[in-house]
């Protein structure tokens, strides 16, 4: 039995999909608010809870072989603390005394980097810590941007032409497929070169933030209209929510690490990447071009 957090979340339902198309038995973690009922229909377990509660995660792991920890907050910073650290240390610990074969975390690309402002960057890089002294077998996957998340932004762009760029527009970026880190995910507890190891996980093109909108453009055959504020526009207004709502404020440094800082893979990360999986790395344009052309 697999368990699988975060099975509502973007990456969670690829890999709850993909588990149940190989016929696996998965139980699917979700709140009782979340909208689960594909996830049931396709015969997932679902294992209704919240991860802010121990017992319930206690629950979640009896009787599994293999945790699949795909959740996330992007609020604010205790919701960091509480969900992106705590949770993941009592999965790991409930794991342990469940006996289970396999724990995959997904981290976050550049989670070793220090970034003080980010809640979630420092809780993902104190997870990995955790899981690598547990005793558990592991893999920790380190993705760069997810390739869905920039679906909302292709459709707006496909409408608009218009598409927003806060910052340096030369940063480099390596946006994942979805789809390709959620195959790597499931096959990280049977790949011999995925045990007990960091592995950082990126599309195979390392690209310029500007050519997103290039992109896009080839895709949907129409100009780029790219509105570029810059950082200090950004932090204007991250500041001055900060005078009334500090939380908000604290949860927008997320946010700034992604937009100041270059998250990408190098070639030979990506070769080696899939080497291991045998996976021939989805690039940004395939990945539109396979939601949304046409
Ligand atoms: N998105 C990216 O570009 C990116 C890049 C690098 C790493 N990551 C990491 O990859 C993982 C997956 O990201 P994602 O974008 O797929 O996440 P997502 O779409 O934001 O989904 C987050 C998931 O976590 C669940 N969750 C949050 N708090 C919970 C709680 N208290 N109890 C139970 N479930 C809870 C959510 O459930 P509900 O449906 O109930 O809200 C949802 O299923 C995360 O660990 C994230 O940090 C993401």
């Amino acid at each position: 039995m697999y368990l699988v957090t975060g099975a509502t979340g973007g990456l969670g339902r690829r890999v709850v999909r993909l588990l149940r198309d190989r016929e696996q038995p998965v139980r699917a973690f979700t709140r009782l608010t979340s909208n689960y009922s594909e996830l049931e229909q396709r015969g997932a377990q679902i294992c209704i809870g919240d991860l802010r509660r121990e017992k319930d995660i206690r629950r979640a792991c009896h009787g599994v072989r293999y945790v699949i920890s795909a959740h996330g907050s992007s609020d604010s910073g205790e919701t960091a603390q509480e969900t992106d650290y705590r949770a993941n240390v009592e999965l790991i610990d409930s794991a342990k005394e469940a006996g289970v074969l396999h724990f995959v975390f997904i981290s976050v690309l550049g989670a070793d980097r220090g970034y003080e402002e980010s809640p979630v960057f420092k809780a993902k890089r104190e997870v990995e810590k955790y899981l690598q002294g547990s005793g558990l077998n592991y893999t920790i996957l380190r993705p760069s941007g997810f390739a869905s998340n920039l679906l909302p932004a292709a459709r707006r762009f496909r409408q608009t032409g218009i598409y927003l760029l806060i910052g340096d527009s030369k940063t480099r970026t390596s946006i994942v497929s979805t789809d390709d880190l959620a195959q790597i995910t499931v096959d990280s507890p049977t790949r011999e070169g995925a045990r007990n190891q960091i592995l950082p996980v990126g599309g195979p093109e390392v690209l310029r933030r500007d050519d997103i909108p290039k992109i896009f453009s080839r895709v949907f055959d129409r100009e780029p209209i790219t509105v570029n504020p810059p950082l200090a526009l950004f932090d204007g207004v991250r500041t001055g929510i900060g005078l009334f709502d500090a939380q908000a404020q604290n949860s927008l440094g997320t946010l700034r690490v992604l937009l100041a800082n270059e998250f990408f893979c190098t070639p030979a990360e990506i070769e080696h990447l899939e080497s291991i999986f045998e996976i021939k790395m989805e690039t940004l344009e395939q990945f539109v071009r396979r939601y949304l052309d046409g």
